[in-house]
């Protein structure tokens, strides 16, 4: 069965200062947008499988990111935590068209929300 995305404009590119985490909120989710050095966008779920540290206000060096909370590391590209640590945080889709930046989120996520541990 396919499943259907919602596309969702979250931001213009001019919000999203570079390697600065940004907080959106999605109907029941809330996620953690991060603009790399090599201008790409990622959008990560945004809550660290931890303690829930808040994701967005994390350290980003390279694709990482690094929990404000404990220092744990976490992939901008898949949301896997390094080692030695352990865990995952879900990860999204991201279009740029110009200068705004779109998420896509499946149908189900949007109307339930997105849980930590379910990546
Ligand atoms: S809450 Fe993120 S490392 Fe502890």
């Amino acid at each position: 069965m396919a499943i259907t995305k919602q596309r969702i404009k979250v931001a213009e590119l001019s919000d999203l200062p570079v390697k600065m985490g940004k907080t959106v909120v999605i109907g029941e989710n809330e996620l953690a947008l991060f603009r790399l050095s090599d201008g790409s966008v990622k959008a990560i779920e945004n809550r660290c499988p931890h303690k829930a540290g808040v994701l967005a206000e994390g350290m980003v060096s390279g694709d990482h990111v690094f929990c404000p909370m404990h220092d744990w590391k976490i992939s901008l590209k898949d949301g896997l935590v390094q080692e030695p640590d352990v865990g995952c945080v879900k990860t999204f889709e991201v279009e740029v068209e110009g200068e705004l930046v779109y998420v896509l989120v499946g149908e189900e996520e949007a109307e339930r929300g997105v849980t930590n541990g379910v990546c």
